[in-house]
């Protein structure tokens, strides 16, 4: 009888296991670089444990993970091992990134070594019972996105600013996430400035939900890991708008 040549990665089956039992888990993406995925990545899990939600944030992004900064998450505190990695919490959210295991050091791997260590970061992660995990996406599309698309039961939320070069990349993305029948919960209008309604009409015309807008705020760097000034301020407020919006439709 011929063998399969299939090579079957036992982490892989684990990791489709295991993330199955968590409730909701929130895929913030874009195709475009430097829109705000970590920021609002970090601010939407911060809001969602003041509201009294268990709630993870995985930083996915291996390349440039951003998300310590917003949570004002202590890097150098090693996370204790129990049964896997238990992640460290900041803010209330359990939070797991491969800063913890770099020393902040650049990770430089070629796109199976990026696939290998995401895979990794997935397996030893053992987090407790969560409402939501929010995953900080990398920019584009690539070989993380095809690791979350195929082994996770993730949600798509897409964050965009109001320029029509970052839309033209992220319809790259909303096509991909049609294609492949992917859970897509909507569009985030991040640093806005000026007051228009392109992305909301671009959000109708493709028939994609349009979830709010988080206002540009020059001193956003002043709410990084500092909970009681951010649920004082107007971008804890766009928060809250954008949740009302996506908690309709999860
Ligand atoms: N609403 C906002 N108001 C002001 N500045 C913002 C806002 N959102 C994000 N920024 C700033 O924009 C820059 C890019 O944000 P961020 O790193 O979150 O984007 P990203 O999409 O995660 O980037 P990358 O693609 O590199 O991962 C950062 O300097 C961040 O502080
Ligand atoms: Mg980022």
């Amino acid at each position: 009888m011929k063998r399969s040549k299939k090579r079957i990665e036992p982490r892989k089956i684990y990791v489709k296991t295991k993330y199955r039992n968590i409730e909701k888990i929130l895929a913030i993406s874009s195709g475009k670089g430097g829109v705000g995925k970590s920021t609002i990545s970090g601010f939407f899990s911060m809001y969602l444990a003041q509201k009294g939600y268990k709630v993870g944030l995985l930083d996915l992004d291996l390349y440039g993970p951003s998300c310590h900064l917003v949570l004002g998450a202590n890097i150098k505190e090693y996370p204790k091992e129990e049964k896997g990695v238990v992640p460290p919490v900041a803010q209330g959210v359990y939070f797991m990134s491969s800063v913890f295991y770099t020393e902040n050091r650049p990770l430089v791997v070629r796109g199976s070594g990026l696939n290998d260590a995401a895979i990794e970061l997935l397996t030893i992660t053992n987090w407790p019972d969560l409402d939501y995990l929010i995953i900080d996406m990398p920019p584009g599309l690539g070989d993380i996105l095809l690791d979350v698309s195929e082994l996770l039961p993730a949600r798509f939320v897409v964050i965009t600013n109001q320029s029509r070069i970052s839309m033209e990349s992220v319809n790259k993305l909303i096509s991909y996430i049609k294609d492949q029948n992917l859970p897509f919960l909507g569009i985030v209008e991040n640093m806005k400035m000026i007051e228009d309604n392109f992305i909301e009409m671009e959000s109708k015309t493709q028939g994609i939900f349009y979830l709010g807008k988080v206002d540009f705020y020059p001193d956003i760097e002043k709410y990084y890991g500092n909970k009681r000034e951010f649920s004082n301020s107007k971008l804890y407020e766009d928060i809250s708008k954008i949740w009302e919006k996506l908690n309709g439709k999860i």
